[in-house]
């Protein structure tokens, strides 16, 4: 297994681009099984979950081909010739739940694996069933499967009230509500900019929706949709996280596609810390260039909240500043296993349910750490750059799922950092 050596201490200063956000596009891929013809996204991210996703369509009989080293993914889904999404895909990846929906709208059957548990938290998938039971599919439960049927072959709209916010669940109501006969209405619905953009692929596929980016989306389904080409937009997360990095070590870096209203609560917080934030022609330029950075108390929240996909990056920062930070993580009741390696770097980190307790230290001091997930091994890398000695992370597959070249990215800006294979 590969893993990560950075060796802390110095300033990053240059241009990093920001590729085609991971979320959105595994919500964009499965629309092609709303379609006989092709849909092609482009800006596609790099990243073994797109792999995952695009071995998952194929296995439906899709047909996925990466085009351009992968930044280009054209797929036709004319044929499909299997209905059930296998326990072996789902389980590496919880996104597989995203084709349960198309799949029954466009042929009236499907069967999923359920995904099964996740470091991050128990992320069931209760609300995406219900809501498309709401829309009439007869689910059942059945040997770790969800058969699913639409009496009559098609689902209806249906007025869908969420409880509780829900990313994807939102994304398998929207999807599947393209096709409906009639009209469906979801309520307290997912406003998150990769909703924004599944609604506007979805409109060029000649879906007719409402509302994207409020919490009250309406979709008139429609008898048929056709193909056409979509750019995935910018990873506000990969964004975030680059936007880190000269916070924490110093230095100026200059995110290439950073868009401002796709990190606004977090651009605030990162204001209130003292660090820099303007927008250039191209992108988003970040600063620090005075001192440490100041405490801030930060709460995660749904879009336009502060996303808890965030929360591991920021306590890294967190770590060195002056004063205490509390961070309350709202989103997800395990999230902060990075908190015990961050403290092996010598920070100083109290957890105590769904907070966090920060207290600054001067510097971090390198070692060897292992992350339990995606946003955690960045983390960690992040802290690494700004302590003293070498750090290690290992379990890289991790990073390698949702962060496409970081050794390459971050060296750019000066850091010193490399894949070590394993
Ligand atoms: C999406 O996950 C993202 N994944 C996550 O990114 C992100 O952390 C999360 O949204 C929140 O922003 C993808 O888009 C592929 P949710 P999702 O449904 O859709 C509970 C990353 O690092 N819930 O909005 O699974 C759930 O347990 C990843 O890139 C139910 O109770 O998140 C959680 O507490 C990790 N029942 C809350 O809702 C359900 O049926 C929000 O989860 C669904 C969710």
């Amino acid at each position: 297994m590969d893993s990560i050596l950075v060796r802390g201490g110095g300033e990053l200063n240059g241009v990093i681009p920001i590729a085609g956000a991971k979320n959105a596009c595994l919500t964009l891929m499965p629309a092609t099984l709303l379609t006989e013809e092709p849909l092609t996204l482009t800006n596609a991210p790099r990243l073994s979950d797109i792999r995952t996703m695009t071995q998952l369509l194929q296995s439906l009989g899709a047909e996925v081909s990466a085009l351009q080293g992968g930044k280009v993914l054209a797929m036709s889904s004319h044929d499909i010739h299997n209905h059930t999404a296998d326990y072996d895909i789902v389980r590496k990846m919880r996104a597989s739940i995203l084709v349960l929906g198309p799949m029954l709208a466009r042929d009236g059957h499907a069967v999923v694996s359920l995904p099964g548990g996740c470091a991050i938290g128990a992320r069931p998938v209760d609300l995406h069933l219900k809501a498309l039971e709401a829309m009439g599919a007869d689910l059942d439960l059945r040997d770790g499967y969800v058969h699913a049927k639409a009496p009559g072959g098609r689902l209806k709209g249906a007025v869908v009230e969420f409880p509780i916010v829900s990313v994807g669940a939102t994304e398998n109501a929207l999807l599947a509500a393209t096709l409906a006969k009639g009209t469906t209405v979801l309520k307290n619905a997912a406003r998150e900019p990769e909703i924004v953009d599944l609604a506007q692929c979805l409109r060029r596929m000649g879906a007719q929706i409402e509302g994207e980016g409020t919490s009250t989306i309406t979709i008139q389904g429609v008898d048929r949709l056709g193909g056409g080409t979509h750019p995935v937009v910018t990873d506000r997360i990969e964004l975030g996280t680059y936007m880190l990095a000269p916070a924490i070590c110093g230095g100026e870096v200059e995110c290439l596609g950073g868009r401002l209203d796709l990190v606004g609560a977090f651009a605030e917080k990162l204001d209130e810390a003292g660090v820099s934030v303007t927008e250039t022609e191209r992108g988003l330029k970040v600063a620090r260039k005075n001192g440490r950075v100041k405490a801030v108390n930060v709460t995660t929240e749904p879009f336009p909240g502060f996303p808890t996909d965030l929360q591991a990056q920021m306590m890294a920062l967190l770590c060195t500043a002056d004063g205490t930070s509390v961070l309350e993580e709202k989103i997800f009741e395990n999230r902060f296993m990075h908190a015990p390696e961050l403290i092996r770097m010598g920070a100083k980190v109290d957890v105590h349910g769904g907070h966090a307790t920060v207290t600054g230290v001067e510097k971090l001091r390198g070692a060897p750490v292992m992350a339990t997930d995606l946003r955690a091994s960045v983390s960690l890398i992040l802290a690494g750059l700004a302590a003293e000695g070498e750090t290690v992370v290992s379990r890289v597959y991790h990073l390698d799922r949702g962060y496409e070249h970081v050794e390459d990215k971050l060296g750019a800006c000066g850091a010193k950092i490399e894949r070590i294979k394993g």
